[in-house]
């Protein structure tokens, strides 16, 4: 059964370690202990029973929310998890005010990409090579209640 509960002390290391194998490039590896103590930082995390299996972490400024990752581990992708995390990522900032959420993932980010689009993330543009191995990122919004 999957869980998903905000980020606390005991899932830092586990989640730090999971983006580390979903994300080649250490600047989009997140050191979730440090996000932990940052009062921007929002981070749910998924269990599979006692193991961690998913994050997502965003900030949060004012009313506008930045997705900065999700992962889920490479074993139980493709069974919803990330879908679980994005819903209740978007339920929760939604409850405390926030009105609109934005993000950038690289353009070949296929599996990504469809997950933003199913839930209602719109394109915004595209930024060029953005990325440090010259990959193009998009960026996406999208609105709130
Ligand atoms: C992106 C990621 C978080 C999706 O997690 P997941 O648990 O596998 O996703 P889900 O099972 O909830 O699927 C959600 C949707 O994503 C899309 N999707 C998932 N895997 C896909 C694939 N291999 N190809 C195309 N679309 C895919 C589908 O639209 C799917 O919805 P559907 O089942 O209704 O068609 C996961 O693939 C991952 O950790 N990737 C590596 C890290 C990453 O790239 N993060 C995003 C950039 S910040």
């Amino acid at each position: 059964m999957i869980t998903i509960r905000q980020l606390g002390e005991a899932d830092t290391d586990s989640a730090t370690d999971l983006g580390r194998r979903a994300f080649p490039a250490p600047a989009e590896q997140p050191d979730l202990r440090y996000e932990l103590a940052r009062s921007i930082a929002r981070t749910w995390v998924a269990y599979e029973d006692d193991r961690l299996v998913g994050y997502v972490l965003g900030w949060v400024a004012a009313d506008e929310a930045q997705l900065m990752s999700i992962a889920v581990e490479p074993g139980a992708r493709d069974r919803g998890i990330g879908k679980a995390l994005l819903a209740r990522f978007l339920r929760e900032l939604a409850a405390e005010g926030v009105t609109s959420v934005v993000l950038e993932v690289r353009k070949g980010n296929a599996s990504a990409r469809t997950l933003y689009e199913r839930f209602g993330f719109e394109r915004l543009g595209e930024r060029t090579a953005y990325y440090a191995d010259g990959e193009d990122g998009v960026t996406y919004k999208r609105a709130i209640a």
